[in-house]
């Protein structure tokens, strides 16, 4: 009879690095990591630690370490610093989930310069530095023997599909699905997987005020085929596996998960 491995979803003694995590999804993933075995270092933005403290208490519930640390992904030093500072206290990064990420909600032709620069400098270009700068840690790693990296982007279903009012936002969605195939590409080589997720609407404090328009509410749902809005719990099972050692041969990917929003 064959012999089959059973996938793994199992954690244990991995260490995630969740960015934004003070509220919202990113809250939802680094406690569904720590509750897979991870321990978890969440950021947030600086002034704003106070906010990470309920992610942390989640964290701890499940037994596992917490940390908080304060971060601005649109500061390229800075991401280097907090790679550098969980490795000092963790001694690794196995696991990067690049969460933070900002909307503004514009027509095309009222976009403004700087808030054009605000999600493109916080949603692609902060993910990028941040991968880039857990991805040199990992290839010192994988240098070493040590293979197995996980790099986790936030994207949405407006990087793959248009909606008005997201020409920023898509804009920057976009890039970062095709900035994950561009990593997994080149960093294959080293052990390391980047992939991606791609979340249709979740009610989260980002999203909150859009929901709370009743006919776009029913517009959203209208054009969901599950019948309705996302939970954060939706999410959370893509980006274990994803961490997990079960999509080892899964890299360069953007997982939708949208309800088959994009299957119509
Ligand atoms: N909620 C949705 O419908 C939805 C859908 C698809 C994708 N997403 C993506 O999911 C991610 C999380 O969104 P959310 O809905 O939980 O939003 P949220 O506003 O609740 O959380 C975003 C987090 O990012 C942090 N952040 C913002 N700017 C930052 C910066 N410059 N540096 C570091 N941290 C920063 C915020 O402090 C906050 O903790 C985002 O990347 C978002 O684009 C959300």
């Amino acid at each position: 009879m064959t012999r089959l491995n059973m996938p793994n979803f199992q954690l244990e003694q991995r260490v995630a690095l969740v960015t934004g995590a003070g509220s919202g999804l990113g809250q939802g993933f680094a406690a569904a990591l720590a509750a897979y075995g991870a321990d978890v270092v969440i950021t947030e933005l600086p002034g704003r630690l106070d906010m990470a403290q309920p992610t942390l208490e989640l964290i701890r519930s499940h037994g596992r370490k917490g940390l908080a640390l304060e971060l601005d992904v649109r500061d390229v030093p800075s991401c280097t610093r907090i790679v550098e500072q969980v490795v000092a206290e963790f001694g690794r990064v196995d696991i990067l989930v690049n969460n933070a990420g900002v909307n503004r909600v514009q027509w095309a032709e009222d976009v403004t310069e700087e808030n054009w620069d605000l999600v493109l400098d916080t949603d692609l270009k902060g993910a990028f530095f941040m991968s880039q700068a857990v991805g040199r840690h990992m290839i010192t790693r994988a240098k070493a023997g040590d293979l197995g990296g996980r790099i986790i982007n936030i994207a949405s279903q407006m990087g793959v599909v248009g909606y008005y009012q997201r020409a920023a936002y898509g804009s920057a969605k976009a890039g970062l699905v095709n900035q994950t195939r561009v990593l997994a590409f080149e960093w294959a080589k080293h052990g390391i997987t980047v992939n991606a997720i791609a979340p249709t609407f979740v009610r989260t404090p980002l999203t909150e005020q859009t929901f709370n328009q009743p006919e776009i509410k029913a517009d959203l749902e209208s054009r969901i085929p599950m019948g309705r809005i996302a939970t954060v719990d939706d999410m959370l099972g893509a980006v274990v596996f994803l961490a997990s050692s079960a999509a080892s041969m899964v890299t360069g990917h953007t997982l939708l998960v949208d309800g088959g929003w994009t299957a119509v």
